[in-house]
């Protein structure tokens, strides 16, 4: 384990779609690959460790490579024992891959109390052990994607010390606590502390949902390169291309409906049963509405559909009737944004 990670400068922007379960699946990154800019890199949604030294295929095929994977992937693995994490990360490396990233962030209080996700953050030694093997195994790069704490904002700072012992090729931060989950502000002064002291190069994520709120976070975090967007993709499929450009891109709804087509065409093909392609496009309306006009009325339509016939009679007819997109989407990033926007900044 060579030990000589470390910090250079970057010129350009690096943006990374975020792994959201059940949402930024496959289908989504080869759909949104086809019909929207392809981001530069996703991290695929977490893998869980498993006991024993087989790891059963299905579990791997998000990741699979034979089959279409239109955006450059990172696998992320979520558990917290080091010697099942060695036996995962071998199978990433059987399926063709060189990189992956450890999930220390997850929230969810069951998956905390297991020690996994941002439980990793309460136990120092065994998250020491576990870096150990992923940059051991990894070589080509092992990556954390944390948040800053449990129920304190100050735990990922007080671990960054740990955390910069260990060759990592990146740390991603969603600057937010796990008792916040996915409300309430997220902390940009403590991130701000934690790019500083950390070594890796960092990846900013939360909350990103327009250009407005990428370009006031690149300019109040000059030194951040590397960027993750998750629900604002899934709200406005444009944003990545958005972003890239550093303007707002028109949104075309007959590039929407194509999208959505594509999502539910390779949905069927991959998945058994129509409840099952149905609740993955749920899913993704569940996000896309909120970015819409007239969203909630469709959504309400959306929700009760129970065959794939009714669902595409519904979608169809919406795009009939006209999609109008909301002209902005809300911003979440705390009040200094729109101070910062009033002053012209
Ligand atoms: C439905 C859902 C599923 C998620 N699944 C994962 C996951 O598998 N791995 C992970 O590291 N983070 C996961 N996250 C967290 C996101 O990757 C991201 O950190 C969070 O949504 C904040 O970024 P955003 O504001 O750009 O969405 C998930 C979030 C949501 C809402």
């Amino acid at each position: 384990m060579k030990v000589d990670s470390g910090k250079q400068a970057e010129l350009f922007d690096t943006f990374y779609l975020a792994p959201l379960r059940g949402v930024t699946v496959r289908v989504f990154r080869q759909a949104l690959a086809e019909c929207f800019a392809v981001p530069d890199l996703a991290v695929a949604p977490f893998i869980p460790t498993v006991a024993g030294s087989r790891v059963k295929p299905g579990l791997l095929s998000d990741i699979d490579k034979s089959a279409v994977q239109s955006v450059p992937l990172i696998p992320q693995l979520i558990g917290k024992d080091a010697d099942q994490l060695r036996v995962m990360l071998r199978e990433f490396k059987n399926s063709g891959y060189l990189r992956a990233d450890l999930n220390a962030g997850c929230p969810w209080p069951f998956v905390m109390k297991k020690g996994r996700g941002c439980g990793l953050l309460r136990d120092v030694d065994n998250l020491a052990r576990l870096l150990e093997v992923g940059c051991t195994e990894m070589e080509k790069g092992f990556s954390i994607k944390v948040r800053l704490g449990i129920d304190e904002p100050d735990l990922l700072l007080r671990s960054m010390e740990l955390i910069n012992r260990f060759p990592l090729c990146e740390v991603t931060v969603h600057a937010r606590t796990a008792r916040q989950m996915y409300g309430g502000e997220v902390r940009l002064d403590v991130f701000e502390e934690i790019a500083k002291f950390c070594r890796h190069p960092v990846v900013y994520n939360g909350d990103i949902r327009s250009v407005d709120d990428f370009l006031f976070l690149k300019q109040r975090f000059p030194q951040v390169k590397r960027w993750m967007i998750g629900r604002g993709i899934s709200i406005d499929p444009f944003l990545m291309e958005s972003v890239k450009a550093g303007v707002q891109v028109g949104r075309d709804p007959e590039r929407l409906c194509d999208f959505l087509e594509r999502a539910l065409r390779y949905s069927i093909n991959e998945m058994c049963g129509e409840r099952q392609v149905l609740g993955r496009l749920k899913e993704l309306w569940s996000y896309l509405h909120t970015g819409m006009a007239d969203g909630v009325r469709l959504w309400d339509s959306i929700k009760i559909c129970r065959t794939v016939a009714e669902y595409r009679r519904v979608v169809a007819a919406a795009f009939e009737r006209g999609i109008v997109f909301k002209i902005r989407i809300a911003s979440c990033l705390p009040r200094c944004y729109s101070e910062t926007k009033l002053q012209g900044g």
